[in-house]
């Protein structure tokens, strides 16, 4: 939690990772809807490093943090079980933000309609697709692109690697922590080449157009140093620093303006016009084959938690979907 009227960006405690009796689950009846107001059995929820970020005050994002004693939060899909407004009938399947319970209870307006058929799977609703488009639209890619991103094999980069593809980049490379996950960068999603960056980043990189940053630390500062002038740096996320609690680098920032580079921070919902367009595209991306939904499914609203810390060490590839 954020302290009271600290400045974004002021100094902050170290990450720490919830422990046992940090959370509890409580069981508390469904209440009848309101007027104007729905009941949604979910089915699904978000496992993302946005969770681990809300359990500490690194967020300078505007979004709500988590309030001690309130549900926590998180994207989910479900299903409308009960309804006193007339947009939303029983049956519908809708996404929205009250995850981390088995019913949501709110306002009609709280919760987006989608299409069950429009994918493979129910779970894709929650898949980072839509992050990625604007990230790599942000990012401007261009046909003849070498593209490089980081945490490749997780939500947002397996998705932005294969859009990147889509998009024209004639080299797409994607760093990752396991030799499994390398592999399935190279054997799965089609990334021309792919490493761990333990063993190291910078001697692994060509150089770049453009780099998707989903870590910070250390893989920036390699990047930076790989640019080609007038590279785009598009930043999404810093899993180091969510990890860890704080991040070392980039200590070439010189370089930024040596070679002229755009350092291109983004947020998903500042660009709602670019949502119709992947509506339209994305779906039929995936059902044709030319995008892979790589994700992992674990069981279990007790299990929600516990989940998001083993996400920020590795545990899982691509997409983490808690099935509730
Ligand atoms: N800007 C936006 O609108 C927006 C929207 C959604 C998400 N995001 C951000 O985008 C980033 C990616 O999200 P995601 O859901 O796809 O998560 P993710 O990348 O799947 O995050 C988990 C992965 O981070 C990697 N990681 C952890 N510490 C690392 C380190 N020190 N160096 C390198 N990799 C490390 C681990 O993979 P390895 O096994 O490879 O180490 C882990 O599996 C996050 O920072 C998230 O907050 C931004």
């Amino acid at each position: 939690m954020r302290p009271g009227g600290e400045a974004p960006g002021g100094p902050r405690p170290a990450a720490r990772s919830p422990r046992p009796g940090d959370t509890r689950v409580v069981e508390v009846p469904v209440p009848e809807p309101g007027p104007g107001q729905v009941v949604v059995r979910n089915l699904f929820m978000s496992i993302d490093p946005g969770l681990v970020l809300r359990m500490n005050d690194l967020s300078t994002l505007d979004i709500p943090d988590f309030a001690v004693g309130a549900p926590m939060w998180c994207d989910a899909i479900g299903e409308v079980v009960d309804t006193a407004d007339e947009r939303l009938s029983p049956g519908d399947v809708v996404w929205h933000r009250f995850g981390f319970r088995d019913y949501a209870v709110a306002e009609a307006g709280e919760f987006r309609r989608v299409d069950p058929d429009a994918y493979p799977s129910l779970t894709h609703h929650l898949c980072f697709g839509l992050t990625a488009y604007v990230g790599t639209e942000v990012a401007q890619i261009r046909p003849g692109d070498t593209f490089f991103v980081s945490s490749a094999a997780g939500g947002v980069g397996s998705m932005a690697g294969q859009l990147a593809r889509l998009r024209g980049a004639t080299r797409v490379i994607g760093s990752a922590g396991t030799p499994e996950k390398v592999r399935y960068l190279r054997e799965s999603l089609g990334f021309d080449d792919a490493f761990d960056y333990h063993e190291g980043v910078r001697p692994r990189l060509p150089e770049l157009d453009v780099y998707y940053d989903n870590v910070g630390g250390a893989h920036l500062e390699a990047a930076i140093d790989a640019m080609r002038p007038r590279g785009r740096i598009v930043m999404g996320g810093r899993n180091e620093e969510i990890r860890t609690g704080s991040a070392e680098g980039p200590r070439n920032m010189m370089a930024v303006i040596g070679k002229r580079l755009e350092l291109l921070g983004y947020y998903t919902f500042d660009h709602p016009e670019l949502f119709p367009v992947f509506d339209e595209r994305f779906p039929k991306w995936v059902r044709s084959g030319e995008i892979v939904v790589a994700e992992t499914v674990v069981d279990g609203l007790e299990n929600g938690v516990s989940a998001a810390v083993n996400l920020m060490h590795g545990a899982y590839v691509g997409k983490v979907v808690l099935r509730i």
